[in-house]
């Protein structure tokens, strides 16, 4: 946050807290902020007053393991003691806040960040990524005499900055900028990152840069009612000097919709200055967005700032009381905005057809492809599974699916001929970014899935389809992975075109895929149902999933909800592989989701049923509504009846009561359904 009207301390904390509130969902196991001890004197230049006792004082820095609310709490129990005046006002102001998923280093107060230059603070900096080579800088640093803390990558970052600066000032340069600081500090450092660097020796600026990790800058004007709305101005209005208003940095617009919807997306290599409310961006010119000269006249960067296309309502929890029961309960409504505008059911002579204005330009090439390759990571890895069956019979081209981190690790084939389709909720999972890098190296036609318009893979790949699901805050993936899987429903039908040998099947999906939202609605009514099923499983150590077909995916997914969430142990299974090593685990204590639903595998599943009910298997089974008997061998098994749809979307219903389940479970169980343990929800670290 940076500022150049009169603000109470009060006010800075409130704003920080609220955007790591925000935050917390991409991180929540340790927190920190810096704000200012008391106003600085007013800067006259950006010039670099050496260090000397007409310094301002260091800035205040509060780091505190555990979530949020233990930061706050810390933070007005140190002012208490400290006796900070929280009506204090400040003219100018720039403040810092992070929230943490441990990677180097446990979480401590140590480990957080603000990661510091040392005692008197004199730089500080907050950080999302990882730096791959700071053992190697901070050996060279420890050999000039600076001890270290943490055992954070971070750490060598603000140290290299005060040597940067202390180096400068020895040599004579008193007039070292803030920016050249940071950007000789950026030529030195490899890997991921989004970075605010705020510093004693320049008050009242933050300076940003970003390579690899997502970075936005908010512009709020405090005397023009545009901050939401349409008046769009060009890059200009980036420099109104002395104009009253706000900037915000923030990795995700979560945690600056609620002061403004104008915002730019910072790229790679751009260096960004805040200063007493204006912004100035320079951009080196370097693919890898790491600079070659500090000293080099780099661009200045003139771009519009767009909108931002979020409502505080959706980040909100409205009348629920956790996120991933919000958006499992709006999954009709995303299921809507998925498909809106896509799907035509034809005139009088209109045939039924789906239009993707991202890929329309693209489908031949996709048609010509040597085959689809699918990559992703968790959730999303797991739609493009449930969607594969119905991709590869109305694309007539072979698909297969990767989990981008075994990719990598393979270096497997990606060829020219290929389309790489990666799939990802957030756009910045740092696996699926690298898989990327390495399909476009391999010259594959890449084509990006993600509900995050303007993220990393957005932005990377030759073309693609938003989900628009609406925020997601959830770290467990709910209404995405429905999206998704609609998503790549109509891709099919893109793909498949108008051959007529297919054009029944094709109509018969379309017309699923419109009464979807309401199969969906209908199959939630089961809430209550599956809060009584969660109540009986409380205590169990384990879950088996058994799915096959359309449903593999639906048993790896929802086994994939019960245990990151509830913390129960839970493997989805494929069925037709049951006889190979599953069966040994069954017992009569053991309970066994079977997913046997109305599809080409139906009499299949029903004979997985029979030889799991002769090893005296406790079984819940989920089938279409009215099948009951069918499925319940002797009636002692439990049943879930769902809605049936056309086979290929089936999915999108069958994991509905299986989210619903992991959510009780999990709520029962007494753990944060929101943030379950050690997982965050946009992992952009390797
Ligand atoms: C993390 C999240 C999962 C998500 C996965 C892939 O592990 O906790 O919910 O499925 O990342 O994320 P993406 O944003 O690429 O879909």
């Amino acid at each position: 946050l940076n500022y150049n009207v009169n603000r109470e301390r009060r006010y800075i904390l409130q704003v920080l807290f609220n955007g790591l509130r925000r935050l917390e969902y991409r991180g929540y196991d340790s927190a920190g902020i810096s704000i200012d001890d008391s106003p600085p004197p007013p800067s006259l230049s950006s010039a670099a007053p050496s260090a000397s006792s007409n310094d301002p004082p260091p800035p205040l820095v509060f780091r505190q393991e555990g979530n949020i609310e233990s930061l706050v709490k810390s933070v007005y129990q140190d002012v208490a003691v400290t006796e900070l005046n929280l009506e204090e006002s400040f003219s100018d102001h720039a403040g810092i806040a992070h929230t943490r998923w441990a990677t180097h280093g446990e979480p401590a107060p140590r480990n957080s960040h603000p990661q510091t230059s040392g005692d008197g603070n004199e730089f500080l900096v907050v950080h999302n990524g990882v730096i791959t080579n700071y053992e190697v800088l901070k050996e060279t640093l420890v050999r000039h005499g600076f001890t270290f803390e943490s055992e954070t990558d971070t750490e060598v970052i603000p140290k290299l900055a005060k040597f940067v600066f202390d180096k400068a000032n020895e040599e004579g340069d008193r007039a070292v900028t803030f920016t050249q600081v940071v950007v000789e500090v950026m030529r030195h450092l490899e890997g991921a990152y989004a970075l605010i660097f705020k510093s004693r020796h320049y008050p009242n600026e933050l300076i940003a840069c970003k390579r690899g990790s997502p970075l936005l800058l908010g512009v709020k004007d405090l005397n023009e009612d545009t901050n939401s709305g349409s008046a769009l101005h060009d890059s200009k209005f980036l420099s109104k000097n002395g104009h009253p208003r706000e900037l915000f940095l923030s990795s995700d617009g979560s945690a600056i919709v609620e002061h403004t919807k104008k915002v730019l997306v910072i790229e790679d290599g751009e260096v960004v200055h805040l200063k007493d409310g204006s912004v100035s961006i320079l951009k080196f010119d370097n693919a890898k967005g790491r600079p070659s000269n500090a000293l080099a006249r780099p661009a200045s960067v003139q771009r519009a700032l767009s909108i931002l296309e979020m409502e505080v309502e959706q980040i909100n929890k409205g009348k629920y009381e956790h996120y991933m029961q919000k958006e499992i309960h709006e999954q009709p409504e995303s299921l809507t905005t998925t498909m809106r505008g896509r799907l035509l059911r034809g005139g009088s002579c209109k045939a039924k057809s789906v239009l993707l204005g991202g890929l329309k330009d693209h489908l031949r090439t996709i048609r010509r492809s040597r085959r689809i390759v699918f990559i992703g990571c968790g959730t999303s890895y797991n739609a493009a599974l449930a969607a594969r069956p119905i991709l590869e019979e109305l694309s007539g081209v072979p698909v297969t699916m990767e989990i981008a981190s075994d990719l990598l690790d393979r270096e497997g084939p990606i060829y020219r001929e290929d389309t790489a389709v990666f799939v990802s909720q957030s756009g910045e999972t740092a696996d699926t970014l690298h898989a990327l890098e390495y399909a476009l190296e391999n010259g594959a036609l890449c084509v990006g899935i993600t509900n995050t318009v303007g993220s990393a893979i957005a932005r990377t790949t030759h073309c693609g389809i938003h989900i628009n699901a609406g925020c997601e805050i959830g770290v467990a993936s709910t209404k995405a992975y429905t999206s998704q899987i609609v998503v790549m429903a109509m891709m099919a039908l893109a793909i498949g075109g108008d051959t007529m040998s297919k054009q029944s099947r094709r109509e018969a999906v379309i017309d699923g895929l419109f009464d979807l939202p309401n199969k969906v609605r209908e199959v939630l009514k089961l809430d209550q149902e599956m809060r009584d099923l969660a109540q009986l499983l409380i205590a169990e150590q384990s879950l088996l999933v058994f799915g096959r077909g359309y449903n593999y995916a639906t048993a790896l997914e929802g086994a994939l909800k019960v245990k990151e969430v509830s913390l129960m142990h839970s493997e989805g299974i494929l069925a037709g592989e049951m006889k190979h090593g599953p069966l040994a685990l069954v017992d009569e204590s053991l309970p066994i989701v079977v997913i046997a639903t109305r599809d080409a595998c139906f009499s299949k599943q029903q004979s997985v049923i029979q030889q799991l009910h002769a090893r005296k298997g406790r079984l819940i089974v989920m089938c279409s509504q009215g099948d009951a008997a069918s499925v319940c061998l002797g009636g002692s098994c439990r049943v879930i009846e769902v809605p049936q749809v056309e086979d290929c979307l089936q999915p999108v219903v069958n994991i509905v009561p299986l989210q619903l389940l992991a959510y009780h479970l999990t709520v029962l169980r007494g753990y944060n359904v929101d943030q379950p343990r050690n997982l965050a929800k946009s992992v952009t670290t390797q």
